[in-house]
């Protein structure tokens, strides 16, 4: 879909949908005031005859209005004038667009005037451009009548050029959530490790250096517990090494971003049950948000030095797999006795993180990952958890969330829990007692971090999204986290 930014005053492209905003207690915008004058009341009248109050969400379609070129005028709900920001903005665009993406017609004018100036009809651009994410590569006999009809979208405001250049920053991060959006929506069969790490080397393009380990090297390292995962797969396992070297000093110590990159996730010889299973394809949201990330630091060419790690794995049952009290030997030379290889993301991640940290010796490790489907039990689908043993870092966390609206609500690491981790055959098992199930494999991972500061985000809850209400995240694939670290970077970490 592509989107322009025209002029305030640009004639209506016949047949197109036009978007005008109203706000609370229906006061229209000066472009919708507009074009109800020009139609002869008919803005007004539709009004009067719905229940349409302006509200955020809401949208009110007037089909063919006299003495306009459009085929229909959409008035979207844009709330309080007082507080309308940009955040606010890019939500309204998004749902102009959701109202109209199926309707038959191919051209979308959201008519904003000067209402948000640049700042804010870049804004928009960008909620329309997520909201127009659609995963359809496998779809080869859809209905016409069932695919988005809207291919342009004319964003019409007093400033075009100001809001093209202000868009223009804000561009690159969109590409990166819907690249995140893809690697997580691809089926396991296309996307296996190798297959991950080859979509990570053609980011090469933005700037970023790439490495690639495989199993020969993981072994010579001795990143046993990654490794056992991917055992029973015959996929082979990888480490993908992301840099991007923004920062005035090349070699001054990176922030530094780890994601599970579990390409599938059966549970291993600890099958999961087949009901949901299919589910488990999202098992890489933290490394497809870490390589998002890392992809809009690039684009916009952040100053900093960052670096991405990925483990990126296939957790399968076979007759080579990791058994259920195996006990593998971890880069960092802790022991781990696997009690169910269903834990498996604490596993890649101890290796990836350890490596990290001995190879960069960042500022602060994150690490991103599906880990457990205990957090969807305590946070529900719209909050991730906050794991962190630094409050300075968490609370930079929780701001970015509160900016980018991607919502954290941190969790405790209680010292007290730690020992229910303890083994009796090895220096930890890899799973605890029943409950808490979040907060034992954060305390797992808090082993393999050696003081640095650290946070952990538990993303099993929001990486994918079934039934999506937000109108910039379509159903499937979130994105999750591309925005909120681009945030934190940006707000705290560029000289
Ligand atoms: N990938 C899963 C966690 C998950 C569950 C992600 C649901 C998304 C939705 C993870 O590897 C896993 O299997 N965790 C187990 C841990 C348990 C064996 C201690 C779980 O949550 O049941
Ligand atoms: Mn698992
Ligand atoms: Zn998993």
């Amino acid at each position: 879909m592509q989107i322009e930014f025209v002029a305030a005053d640009a004639p209506l492209a016949a047949g197109s949908a036009v978007a005008v905003l109203a706000f609370d207690k229906a006061v229209l915008s000066p472009e919708a005031a507009r074009l109800d004058t020009e139609s002869g009341g008919a803005v007004t009248r539709a009004l009067g005859a719905s229940r349409f109050t302006g509200a955020v969400g809401q949208t009110l379609d007037i089909l063919a209005p006299v003495h306009l070129a459009c085929g229909r005028l959409v008035v979207v709900g844009a709330g309080d004038l007082a507080n309308l920001d940009s955040a606010r903005l890019e939500l309204v665009a998004a749902h102009a667009y959701q109202a109209v993406k199926t309707s038959g017609a191919t051209q979308l004018e959201v008519r904003l005037g000067d209402v948000g100036g640049a700042q804010g009809a870049a804004s928009a651009a960008f909620g329309l451009r997520l909201a127009s994410y659609r995963f359809d590569r496998y779809r080869t006999t859809e209905k016409p009548e069932a695919k988005p009809s809207v291919s342009l979208v004319q964003i019409a405001c007093t400033d075009p050029s100001g809001a093209k250049a202000a868009y223009a920053a804000l561009a690159g991060l969109a590409n990166a959530v819907l690249f995140a959006r893809d690697l997580v929506s691809e089926p396991a069969n296309i996307l296996y490790p190798e297959a991950f790490a080859r979509r990570v080397r053609e980011l090469a393009s933005l700037g970023l250096e790439v490495e690639i380990l495989g199993e020969k090297e993981m072994q010579a390292l001795g990143m046993g517990a990654l490794l056992g995962v991917g055992q029973g797969s015959v996929r082979e396992s990888q480490l993908a090494v992301l840099q991007w070297k923004g920062g005035s000093d090349p070699n001054a110590p990176p922030v530094a971003f780890i994601g599970k990159g579990v390409c599938f996730d059966t549970g291993g010889i600890s099958l999961k049950p087949a009901d949901g299973m299919e589910e488990m394809v999202t098992d890489m949201g933290g490394a497809a948000a870490v390589t998002g990330l890392m992809y809009a630091l690039a684009a916009r060419k952040a100053k900093v030095n960052a670096v991405g790690i990925l483990g990126l794995v296939e957790n399968m049952p076979d007759g080579n797999a990791q058994r259920p009290g195996d006990v593998v030997t971890t880069l960092s030379g802790q022991t781990v006795e696997v009690i169910n290889t269903d834990a498996e993301g604490r596993l890649v991640l101890a290796d990836a993180i350890w490596y990290c940290k001995e190879r960069f010796k960042p500022r602060f490790m994150i690490d991103l990952a599906t880990l457990t489907g205990a957090i969807i039990v305590a946070l529900g689908k719209d909050y991730a958890g906050l794991f962190s043993n630094n409050d300075e870092l968490a609370d930079q966390l929780l701001a970015a969330s509160k900016a980018s609206g991607e919502a954290l609500w941190r969790m405790p690491l209680p010292p007290q829990y730690d020992k229910n981790l303890d083994s009796a055959v090895a220096d930890m098992k890899n799973v605890g007692p029943r409950y808490g199930g979040s907060i034992t494999a954060a305390l797992f991972i808090q082993r393999f971090v050696a003081g640095l500061p650290w946070a952990h985000l538990d993303i099993a809850s929001t990486a994918h999204k079934p039934n999506s209400t937000v109108p910039t995240i379509p159903s499937g694939a979130t994105g999750f986290g591309v925005r909120l670290l681009d945030r934190l970077v940006a707000d705290h970490y560029e000289d």
